[in-house]
């Protein structure tokens, strides 16, 4: 029996109605790592960070391209080795993320810097390891930098991360390059009109424009730093979870077109233009995550129109992409523990407006703690009974995690058979990014095992905390 393309590849259904993934059955994954448990199919990691950079080199056949994995959606070491593997940088932005990348092996020259407040110290792991890029968020950080690389030394390389204006991502929290928030240096100043860069308007009023903002200050100032810091290029992350190129041809054109100012003002020529992440994936049946084949394809040929119309050569063009390498890839095992059936209020309806009467309550062994995403941006996800078939008739369910909010939702709204019951394996798809790496001991409840599991078998990428490491951490 099949499953909905949601599902990673591997997964299939036995007879009996058990879900199993590269041939290992639910029950058995439970029993031998125990509950809850987030499993990764390391085979599809593979395939899917070897289909992104294909991709970008298919779609800029006159560029070079970099691809960087984003680490905040899911590190450990095996899942940097693989990314290194096939050809991609890991961007870090703390101290334990580029920890656990150099730990796995991977050389400094392979990783990049984030980060919106970084401290001396991982500046100075940075420029010691020689990353080929420290992303710089804010116009004092040049100066900060710079001092920390002549103490070392050493020549930082760099680029300015710039806020560009442009509006995306499925949430206000996800969503990176609007003018309110903290990341980033802005592309124009406050008062400038953020339509004057668009296609329309002339190119000399544009990069006026952009010569009397923020970013191009920024920019000159880490140009006077030219002893310590080498400028590699600039970088535009303009939010998450985005379904197709048009946001991502809006940002990079202004990118270009700072790109040419600052050749204008300073004949320097920026080597590189990283467009950072957020690429959609579907989390629920029906929903549409990017094809990154057509939707890069169109961005490049927007980008060699744009440089065409301004006369520069093609930088290299870089992505970050996180979520759509990783969260089709892993699902998570619960056990179901108690379920319950509520009537509602008069008038109460589901996501579609239908009428409903009651909603049944599954709570399983996990929740906000392994999984934040549905608490935190009210995010969908669905999940199947996955350790038999259940009955044919459904109920409408909403899975519930173990805590004590009543946000603790771990599905909204999904149908399970009317017989699901206390002891039953629920299996949620799409959380291989933004899960482990946003987990907490919220309740003092254990952070799950991460097992990866391939044609080769399962075995734990990450082990499952115990009582004794919480103990371990009070001094008291
Ligand atoms: C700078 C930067 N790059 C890349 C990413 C990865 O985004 P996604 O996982 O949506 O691809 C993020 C996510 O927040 C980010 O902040």
């Amino acid at each position: 029996m099949g499953v909905t393309p949601i599902w990673p590849q591997a997964v299939d259904r036995s007879e009996s109605g058990e879900l199993s993934i590269h041939g290992i059955g639910a029950t058995q994954l439970l029993e031998q790592f125990g509950s809850p448990l987030y499993v990764m199919d390391i085979g599809e990691v593979r395939q899917r960070a070897r289909h992104f950079v294909q991709a970008a080199a298919n779609a800029f056949a006159n560029a070079n391209t970099h691809v960087s994995y984003a680490g905040k959606a899911f590190l450990s070491k095996r899942i940097v080795r693989i990314m290194i593997e096939e050809g991609m940088l890991v961007d870090t932005c703390s101290m334990g993320e580029m920890s656990i990348a150099l730990a796995a092996g991977a050389p400094g020259r392979r990783l990049v810097l984030h980060g919106n407040n970084k401290s001396d110290e991982e500046i100075e792991l940075a420029i010691q390891e020689a990353l080929p890029k420290i992303v710089v968020d804010e116009p004092q950080e040049p100066e900060r930098i710079a001092r920390i690389a002549q103490r070392l030394g050493k020549r930082a390389r760099v680029m300015l991360r710039v806020t560009s204006g442009i509006h995306a991502g499925g949430h206000e929290y996800i969503s990176t390059a609007h003018e309110d928030q903290k990341f980033g240096v802005p592309l124009l100043a406050a008062h400038t009109d953020a339509c004057v860069c668009d296609h329309d308007a002339p190119v000399w009023e544009a990069m006026d424009a952009i010569a009397d903002g923020p970013a191009i200050a920024a920019l000159k100032s880490i140009l006077s730093f030219e002893d310590q810091l080498e400028l590699v290029g600039i970088h535009s992350h303009i939010g998450s979870n985005i379904h197709d190129a048009d946001a991502f041809i809006q940002a990079a054109s202004r990118m270009m077109l700072l790109r040419k100012t600052l050749y204008h003002t300073d004949a320097y020529v920026l080597p590189e233009v990283d467009l950072g992440g957020g690429y959609s994936v579907a989390y629920t049946d029906g929903e549409d995550s990017m094809n990154v084949d057509a939707e890069l394809s169109r961005l490049a040929q927007a980008l060699h129109e744009t440089n065409r119309r301004l006369g520069m050569p093609a930088p290299v063009i870089s992505f970050e992409p996180g979520r759509w390498i990783v969260a089709p890839a892993g699902i998570t095992l619960y056990q179901v523990g108690t379920v319950k059936r509520v009537n509602l209020p008069q008038g109460s309806k589901d996501s579609e407006g239908n009428p409903i009467e009651q909603r049944t309550y599954v709570s399983v062994d996990g929740g906000m703690s392994d999984n934040i995403r549905p608490a935190l941006y009210g995010a969908q996800y669905t999940a199947l009974l996955a350790n038999r078939q259940g009955s044919e008739q459904t109920w409408l369910s909403r899975v519930v995690g173990m805590h004590c909010e009543s946000g603790d939702i771990v599905v909204h709204e999904c149908q399970l058979p009317e017989d699901v019951q206390r002891g039953d394996v629920l299996a949620v798809p799409v959380t291989g990014a933004y899960g482990r790496t946003m987990a907490s001991n919220y309740n003092q409840v254990l952070i799950p095992a991460v097992v990866g599991v391939d044609a080769q078998g399962a075995s734990v990428m990450i082990r499952r905390q115990k009582i004794q490491d919480l103990l371990d951490l009070d001094q008291d």
